[in-house]
């Protein structure tokens, strides 16, 4: 049993998000490749009464502080799952953007679970956790994992990815987020209007080369999120920001999984941050932060 623990964990960037069709549960067959990058939050876990959460960081607005937050549902299923009292004090400490499209709320449920289970006196590599993370939401699996990966199902079914080196990106943040099952609804009704037929998602062999390789630039060429098309119509505006990033030298531009984060590669740590001040200066994102990938999941530090 140990009295306090911290476990950071980081934000992903979806290098490929190629969606299926809308199954009858509501989710979408994915091939999602997840990317960890070095922007973190930070869960501590200490013995409380009942489960509370505190929030802590700029820009948390709309962040639940209550029983709804998805840190405080990871703790109390683990609780359960493990029949021990839900009995714990959380704190978040966010850096990764709310509603962003960087997985920061699943982030926090898998750094939950990890601080919980060592809070709690339980094996990390226990099943129970991989579970409570695949219960709690598709990229929570992800978040314990880190590294790249390929999730298949709804995301949560995960395959490791070798890759070699280490990329360097930008995420320009936007002001507000966007709703994820809007995004999607929205890549629905796009499909329907357009009359596609969608059919199963397909890994792409030549950004698995890259990622195999370490070439930056076959990986910025491969990029690809079909989500993209659905979280700019949903907010026209992140046009502006993709060609802003294109302009200063981006080698790959994407919408970060369902929005509103834009992800842009760079040839180089220190064009990823002159990227990011360009992008600061031209006034299409609420900021710019340079970071990389990969990087380990959830982390008891
Ligand atoms: O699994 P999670 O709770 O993170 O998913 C949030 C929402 O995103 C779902 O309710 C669904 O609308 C959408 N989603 C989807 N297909 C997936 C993953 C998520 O449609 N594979």
């Amino acid at each position: 049993m140990n009295a306090r623990t911290t476990v950071r964990v980081p934000a992903k960037v979806n290098l490929q998000l190629a969606v299926g069709p809308l199954r009858d549960d509501g989710y979408h067959d994915l091939v999602n490749v997840f990317h960890a990058v070095s922007l973190f939050d930070e869960v501590t876990a200490e013995p409380g009464a009942g489960t509370t959460v505190r929030v802590e960081g700029e820009s948390i607005e709309g962040v639940p502080v209550d029983g709804d937050n998805l840190a405080a549902r990871a703790a109390r299923m683990l609780a359960a799952r493990l029949g021990v009292e839900p009995d714990v004090s959380l704190t978040i400490r966010k850096a990764i953007p709310v509603a962003g499209g960087m997985a920061g709320g699943s982030a926090d449920a898998a750094a939950a679970l990890v601080a919980c289970a060592r809070l709690w006196g339980v094996d990390p590599t226990s099943p129970h956790l991989y579970e409570s993370a695949a219960a709690l939401g598709s990229d929570v699996p992800f978040a314990l994992l880190g590294g790249t990966a390929v999730g298949t199902g709804r995301g949560e079914v995960l395959a490791p990815v070798e890759t070699v080196g280490r990329f360097h990106w930008v995420f320009a943040l936007a002001d507000g987020g966007l709703s994820t099952p809007a995004v999607y609804a929205e890549c629905d009704r796009l499909r329907e209007a357009a009359g596609v037929r969608q059919g199963p998602p397909q890994a792409s062999p030549d950004l698995m080369a890259a990622l195999a390789s370490g070439d930056a630039e076959a990986l910025g060429a491969a990029l690809h999120n079909d989500l993209q098309d659905a979280a700019l119509s949903l907010r026209p505006s992140l046009a502006a920001t993709l060609a802003a990033g294109r302009e200063s030298g981006a080698i790959g531009a994407l919408v970060s999984g369902s929005g509103p984060t834009c992800a842009f590669l760079a040839e180089s740590e220190e064009r990823a941050v002159s990227l990011a001040a360009s992008l600061a200066g031209a006034g299409v994102a609420r900021s710019a932060v340079a970071a990389h990938g990969p990087v380990p999941g959830a982390t008891v530090i």
